[in-house]
């Protein structure tokens, strides 16, 4: 479970919904400002692969055989043998999806699998991180002296006889790194708060990860697939990156070292293996350079180094946001923020803990921000502007840069108006009542079985069932969202009259 987070770039913004968990302490929170970023504007990232020979209907015949049907696709994960449980822990696997009659190719084939995420690794039912992979029969030698690995994949430097392949999973865009999200055992929802999140974030024209329902089973007996390795309903994810389908920035090429990259802040969050650039003076936490990893070089992190405090000096503004929250820099373009990502605790869920009224399920004065940091009346980023409400950690949710660039007229009438114009579109109550009844028709016979598989930790005493459970969970959530937005609305309202009249600055004018 990290943290989820908005984005934001200094031209315009969108301030949505409150997020966020934590990793250390349970529930910690954060906020989510949403803003329009720069849109990357350099090519990037190695072509589309081509199209593999036909192939699939392996796992639908292995499902049909044991009575299995789904109206999702459906993702079998076989490790011959071997447990699946452990983070950061490398497993082989065969893999195959049955698209249950949606319009893609099914993958048949191999792939390295490892389980993912912080709190949530440790939850009973884990998300997955997925890379394809297939045999390389090139010599080593081969591989080094010539292209053939670049175009279709890398070999994994493992001497496993194995390369990266590049195919479009479940029907996205092709790309070798994939995650299956299960969701988590705070957001009862199923996954919801993340599939709401990344579809508005795309449904503005930004990129977020892509989603797709399915049900996954996981084979990790060395028999046969029987229905007793139903793992449950999961999010087909794109693992954040830098591609032209995912975060499409410039690759970095030296010795232009302007971008691009893909960063993400973090608190808590830091693991073995994370590059991280700074110190920066005034920073509490260090910024992490998510890609490319590979060559930010001594050179690479000392520019960047240089660059965000020359970006901190300017704002003075001492500590950002709370932690897991994307950032992307295209070369000579300026900073912006996103991807969004990991909102599992956002809409309303959770304690508001460290910050105040964490122990009365957040309930505190209106103040400054106008809400408390779990109401749907409230600005997220402005709990902290209150001291008083954020004693018992006077760094942690602050968003400081919103807060900030909120000061700026040009800032905040420029969201107000890009918030008109999403509302007039794709984020009107009627786009987003949509997404949510077409989504949990779809997916709630899948739902349902879930339950069935995890109700000792999914199923709460005070519901009668997982079907009202669900139901009413789903219904909070869409209940939160709308009072929130129709509190977002007049508050947007006020800032595009209040004085600054409608937005001084065009969106272009912000990049
Ligand atoms: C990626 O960015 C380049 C440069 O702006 C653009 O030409 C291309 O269409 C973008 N690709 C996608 C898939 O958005
Ligand atoms: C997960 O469990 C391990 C072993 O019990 C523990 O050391 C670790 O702190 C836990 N991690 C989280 C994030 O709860
Ligand atoms: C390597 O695999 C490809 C495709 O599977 C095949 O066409 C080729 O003949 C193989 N080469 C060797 C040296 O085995
Ligand atoms: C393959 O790996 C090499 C060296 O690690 C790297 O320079 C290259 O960009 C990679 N190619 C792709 C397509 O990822
Ligand atoms: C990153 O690696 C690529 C491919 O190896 C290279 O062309 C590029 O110059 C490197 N970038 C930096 C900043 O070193
Ligand atoms: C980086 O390259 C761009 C062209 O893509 C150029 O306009 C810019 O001046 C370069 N910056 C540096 C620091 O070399």
């Amino acid at each position: 479970m990290r943290r989820g987070l908005l984005w934001a770039a200094l031209g315009l913004a969108c301030l949505l919904a409150a997020a966020s968990s934590a990793a250390a302490a349970p529930g910690a929170r954060r906020s989510l400002a949403q803003a329009a970023a720069a849109p990357a504007s350099q090519p990037s990232a190695a072509p589309a692969a081509p199209a593999p020979a036909a192939e699939g209907g392996a796992c639908c015949e292995q499902l049909a055989a044991i009575g299995f049907s789904s109206n999702l696709p459906v993702v079998v994960l076989d490790t011959a043998g071997q447990p699946l449980d452990t983070k950061g822990k490398d497993v082989p696997v065969r893999m195959c999806t049955c698209n249950s009659g949606q319009p893609f190719k099914d993958y048949e084939g191999l792939a390295s699998a490892s389980v993912r995420g912080t709190t949530s690794a440790n939850a009973t039912k884990k998300s997955f991180a997925v890379t394809l992979q297939q045999p390389d029969n090139k010599s080593k030698a081969a591989r080094d002296g010539g292209s053939s690995a670049a175009a279709n994949g890398n070999s994994t430097g493992k001497d496993d006889g194995l390369k990266s392949r590049s195919f479009a999973f479940l029907g996205m865009p092709a790309d070798e790194d994939w995650i299956l999200y299960g969701g988590d055992e705070v957001d009862l929802t199923q996954g919801m708060r993340n599939w709401l999140t990344y579809n508005l974030a795309r449904a503005s024209g930004r990129y977020a990860s892509r989603t797709v329902w399915v049900e996954v089973f996981l084979v990790d007996n060395g028999a046969p697939l029987s229905l007793d390795d139903y793992h449950g309903i999961y999010i087909g994810l794109e693992k954040l990156k830098i591609a032209k389908q995912r975060v499409n920035v410039s690759k970095l090429v030296a010795p232009n070292l302007s971008g691009g990259y893909l960063l993400s802040y973090e608190n808590d969050n830091i693991e073995a293996g994370d590059v991280t650039l700074g110190p920066i003076k005034g920073w509490d936490h260090p910024v992490l350079v998510k890609d490319p990893k590979k060559n930010a070089t001594v050179e690479a992190l000392a520019w960047l180094t240089q660059y965000f405090q020359a970006f901190q000096d300017a704002l003075e503004a001492p500590d950002w946001l709370r932690g897991s929250v994307y950032m992307h820099k295209d070369r000579d373009g300026p900073l912006a923020a996103g991807p969004a990502w990991d909102y599992n605790e956002a809409y309303g869920l959770c304690c508001g803990y460290p910050i105040e009224g964490w122990d009365k399920q957040g309930v505190s004065g209106p103040g400054q921000a106008g809400g408390s940091a779990i109401s749907p009346e409230g600005w997220r980023f402005l709990i902290c502007a209150d001291q008083e409400r954020c004693q018992i950690d006077p760094t942690d949710g602050i968003s400081r840069w919103y807060r900030r660039m909120w000061q700026d007229p040009r800032f905040s009438s420029g969201a107000a108006q890009r918030w008109a114009e999403l509302r007039a579109g794709p984020w009107s109550d009627a786009q987003i009542d949509r997404m949510f009844t077409e989504t949990t028709a779809q997916i709630k016979p899948a739902v349902l079985r879930n339950f069935d598989k995890y109700s000792a930790v999914l199923l709460k005493p005070w519901y009668s069932s997982a079907e009202q459970e669900w139901t009413s969970e789903v219904a909070n959530l869409q209940s939160w969202l709308s009072k929130h937005l129709a509190w977002l609305d007049g508050e947007f309202a006020k800032q595009a009259s209040s004085g600054n009249g409608p937005a001084s600055v065009s969106p272009a004018a912000g990049r």
